[in-house]
């Protein structure tokens, strides 16, 4: 039997349930706990892991501290713990999954939760000295990377599964970067609430990390915004408030609607938003399903839909939420 080892995975605040359910689909995955932004599971080797979609980033788990207090102390007790983690091993495992050259580089990520008398660069440099001569400081150029997740008295130590995060999709270097782009795993969590099997209509589809999602996924989305095509989407041009589709003929909408900070709607925000909640109850099929993600769901006035799930997330530094609706 194949030897089964530690994972966890890291995605966004608010998504947890949804990786744990695409994680549940895996034959070899059991998951043994839920965390604030991470998922910890059993699983033996296999290489469709590098494929999660909801997942920001994939780890082996090296090691789970306890006891890893406030105090400074604990700067010098990491870096003993270190001296403990078998990387040769570890990394044996990995190249499994991909190659890894004999004299690798490997960079060092620290998250903690909680105030703490020493900072994430302090555990960095430790880490540092000790993994050199391999150690760089540049992520984006290292064979490897270390991660070390503080949360409470705990600490998770992991080495990166796949040679960039996860949340790194092919056809995001090619987009624009406008700064309201979606986070491709939020954009896979939402098709996955939304259960989307086959065709979605995204109204508001800006730079199209739906539609990209969801074409990786095998799945046909289409859609459009008012500022119209993108050169490598053929979107179309139209205004949410007034879709030229017709009445009950649209299985599953998802959608990130144009958030309040956004200035063309500031001004009239609840009639827009009571102009785009008609039109998006008129085109949607009495048995589709709506994923929104909004920073607004209370504007969202619908007269038959209900909303049947919520999830609040946290994204550019707001607390918007994914909002499903239902007949
Ligand atoms: C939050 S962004 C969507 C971002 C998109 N999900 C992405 O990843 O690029 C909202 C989009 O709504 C568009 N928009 C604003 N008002 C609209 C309207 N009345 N009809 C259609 N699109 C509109 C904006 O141009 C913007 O691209």
């Amino acid at each position: 039997m194949a030897t089964s080892l530690n994972y966890f995975a890291v995605t966004f605040r608010g998504l947890e349930d949804l990786l744990a359910e695409e994680l549940r689909e895996f034959p070899t995955v059991s998951i043994t706990q839920l965390q604030y932004r991470r998922v910890y599971f059993r699983s033996a080797y296999d290489p469709q892991l590098t494929g999660l979609t909801c997942c920001d980033d994939l780890f082996l788990e090296l090691a789970q501290w306890s006891g890893i207090t406030r105090d400074r102390a604990n700067i010098s007790r990491m870096q003993d713990l270190l001296s403990h983690i078998n990387l040769t091993d570890a990394i044996s495992h990995i190249r499994q999954y991909r190659p890894i050259p004999n004299d690798y580089t490997i960079s060092v990520t620290v998250n903690h939760v909680g105030k703490r008398n020493y900072t994430s660069a302090e555990i960095k440099s430790v880490a540092g000295l000790h993994l050199a001569p391999h150690y760089i400081e540049n992520d984006s150029l290292a064979d490897l990377n270390l991660r070390i997740f503080i949360e409470g008295d705990a600490a998770s130590v992991g080495l990166r599964l796949t040679a960039q995060p996860l949340y790194r999709r092919s056809y995001t270097t090619r987009s624009s970067g406008s700064p309201a782009k979606l986070k491709p795993p939020v954009a896979a969590a939402m098709l996955r609430m939304a259960k989307v099997t086959d065709a979605f209509v995204d109204p508001f589809c800006g730079n199209g990390t739906l539609l990209s999602e969801g074409k990786i996924q095998g799945l046909d989305g289409s859609g459009g915004d008012i500022i119209g095509s993108l050169s490598r989407l053929s979107i179309a041009q139209w205004d949410a408030r007034a879709l030229p589709l017709a009445t009950s003929t649209v299985d599953r909408i998802v959608s990130n609607l144009p958030w309040d900070i956004q200035i063309p709607i500031k001004a009239g925000a609840e009639d827009f938003y009571a102009s785009v909640s008609r039109e998006l109850e008129r085109v949607l099929r009495p048995t589709g399903k709506m994923v929104l993600l909004t920073t607004t769901p209370e504007m969202l006035q619908f007269s038959q839909l209900r909303e049947v799930a919520s999830i609040e997330i946290s994204l550019f530094g707001q607390r918007p939420r994914i909002v499903q609706y239902e007949h």
